[in-house]
């Protein structure tokens, strides 16, 4: 393997056995990293796997690709967090911003049905903006953003621009978000983790950033899923190659 450029690395960790032969998908995780840091990537990765809420794996796999196409930057959303009492009070609050993106309230309505009636898709479903139908025909795999990662520097400014301090969960999801939201075709994303233990969630989108919502279901619920409301403007194999495979660094080349 060449000792220069950039790496891929990806993790999947399942328990009862690998996830093509019926095992639960326990955690999985990636990384952008240079080859000099691919021992520290991997050993966090493998970190992850075993130190996840929905239990100890009993297959994990990483895989390492050189990734042979330009890196390209895209902007790390802003962030807003919202406290609600709530997890109705959430769901209200999180339509209410997909309305102010411009979404009808029939198409949220309908993207939250079908969300409800997938929970277990393995990815995002995507929902043509326009009509509300599901629009990936991916059945229960789904779309699966991957090949982003933080650009290390850029991940430090940011916290330090938004007076956070670093927490895991939200690095990774505004990684994802400011992927998907840097796509054109992209409206708006809402997403809740399907750890039973974190009930927090956000809608994103290019307009208004990255908000996040501190309820949006119950303590104890195994059930989470992805929703990208998508104005689809060709041939959306291209947004699905762009989601799935192109290369981005969040964050920005230039120092701040
Ligand atoms: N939920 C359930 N099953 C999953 C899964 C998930 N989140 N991710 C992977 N699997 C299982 C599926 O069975 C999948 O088969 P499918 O494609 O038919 O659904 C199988 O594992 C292989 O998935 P694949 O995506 O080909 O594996 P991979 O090793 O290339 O990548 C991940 C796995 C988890 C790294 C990638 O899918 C992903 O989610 N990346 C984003 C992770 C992230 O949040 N990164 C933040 C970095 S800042
Ligand atoms: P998580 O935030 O990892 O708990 O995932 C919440 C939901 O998002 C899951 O139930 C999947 O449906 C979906 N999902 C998980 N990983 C991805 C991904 N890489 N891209 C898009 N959707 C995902």
């Amino acid at each position: 393997m060449e000792q220069s450029g950039v790496f891929h690395v990806r993790m999947r960790a399942a328990k009862g056995g690998a996830h093509e032969v019926g095992g639960m998908h326990i955690s999985g995780g990636e990384k952008l990293s240079s080859y000099e840091k691919l021992t520290e990537h991997i050993n966090e990765l493998v970190e992850k796997a075993f130190s996840h809420s929905r239990g100890n794996p009993d297959y994990f796999q990483v895989k390492v690709e050189a990734v042979t196409e330009p890196i390209s930057f895209v902007s790390p959303l802003k962030p807003i967090h919202y406290l609600v009492p709530s997890v109705e009070k959430g769901s209200l609050l999180v339509k209410n911003r997909l309305a102010c993106c411009g979404i009808r309230k029939a198409v949220i309505e309908k993207g939250f049905q079908l969300l409800e009636e997938n929970y277990h898709v393995r990815g995002a479903l995507l929902i043509d903006v326009e009509t509300g139908e599901r629009i990936d025909g991916r059945k229960d795999r789904g779309v699966r953003v991957s090949a982003f990662d933080w650009h290390e520097k850029s991940f430090t400014w940011w916290l330090a621009e938004n007076r956070l301090t670093e927490q895991v969960r939200m690095k990774e999801a505004v990684a994802l978000a400011s992927k998907v939201c840097a796509h054109e075709w992209t409206v708006a994303e809402v997403c809740w983790s399907d750890d039973p233990d974190y009930v927090t969630g956000y809608v994103a989108s290019p307009l208004f950033g990255y908000e996040r919502v501190s309820q949006l279901k119950t303590e104890g619920d195994h059930r989470g899923g992805r929703l990208l409301f998508v104005r689809q403007d060709g041939n959306l194999d291209t947004y699905i190659h762009y989601l799935e495979k192109t290369p981005v660094w969040i964050g920005w080349e230039e120092e701040k």
